[in-house]
């Protein structure tokens, strides 16, 4: 294939990558992916991303952490510069953080759907705004964005604040998108299904497991692996022209 054909215009993606919510979950898996796809790997957490660093670092690659809550400003400031300190210049942000508190629509207070919206939105904001001049002064850039199959499904309940802030992720990656893909830079969206985290494990009952893995074509618990498929594609070279989009991921779920 010539690299005309593989839609190489772009200069290539600098392999530096950011991962917030990165001490557990998608975000860890993602993160130690992102090492053993050759790249250093700077992370987030309101908790130490430890264990994370060292799975990074355990590929041969650098690793930057900090504590950080990505809906404070300040926060985002120390974490954006810690990783420039020590990794130079992002050419992949994977915005992961998402808060996704279950309960009934009559029972949510404003203080937990502002909570909601303030981590899963606020944090795009911020960590967006701190990491993407990087990309656009390369004139390349990936930014991944993780909403999720609950905004299309009407069989997911006492999640309306969660789902309200996924559809709003969507629209920010559409728009982005639209504004900086002059600049080389890609932003889309992965939509998980329901997938097996250690967080997630604890909290949802079997019997909800069972009942989403038999709506799904492929009728099976998804594994945070199932993920990382996705991630390759959007991040590669060759998909330079792939933006504004979202890749879902979850077992072909179907609803009715
Ligand atoms: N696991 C799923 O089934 C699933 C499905 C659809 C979408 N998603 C989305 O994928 C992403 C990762 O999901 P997960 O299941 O791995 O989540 P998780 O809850 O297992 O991990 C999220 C991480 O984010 C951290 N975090 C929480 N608030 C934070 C904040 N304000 N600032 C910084 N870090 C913070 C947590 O400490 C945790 O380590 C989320 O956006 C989630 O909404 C997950």
């Amino acid at each position: 294939m010539t690299d005309a054909a593989a839609g190489r215009h772009a200069p290539p993606v600098r392999r530096t990558a950011v991962v917030t919510g990165a001490a557990s979950g998608l975000g860890q898996v993602m993160a130690e992916h992102l090492a053993a796809t050759g790249h250093d790997v700077a992370v987030c957490d309101v908790v130490p991303c430890t264990e994370t660093a060292e799975r990074v670092r355990a590929h041969g690659r650098r690793a930057a952490t900090a504590i950080a809550d990505v809906s404070s400003p300040e926060d985002v400031a120390a974490f954006a510069a810690t990783g420039h300190e020590e990794l130079g210049p992002v050419g992949v942000l994977v915005n992961n953080v998402g808060v996704s508190p279950y309960r009934p629509f009559l029972e949510i207070g404003l203080d937990e759907w502002r909570s909601v919206m303030r981590v899963n939105l606020d944090g795009l904001l911020l960590v967006t705004q701190a990491f993407l001049p990087d990309m656009v002064d390369a004139g390349a850039g990936r930014v991944v964005c993780m909403t999720s199959s609950v905004v299309w499904d009407p069989q997911s309940t006492e999640m309306t604040h969660y789902a309200t802030s996924k559809a709003g992720v969507w629209g920010f990656t559409r728009s982005l998108a639209g504004e900086v893909g002059r600049h080389g830079v890609t932003v889309n969206c992965i939509a998980p299904g329901l997938v097996r985290t250690p967080l997630l494990q604890e909290r949802v009952p079997p019997e909800r497991w069972a009942a989403t893995a038999s709506r799904q074509a492929v009728p099976r618990t998804l594994e945070p692996a199932d993920l990382l498929v996705a991630l390759d594609y959007l991040l590669s070279d060759a998909a330079s022209a792939v933006t504004g989009t979202t890749v879902p991921v979850n077992g072909g779920r179907v609803w009715l």
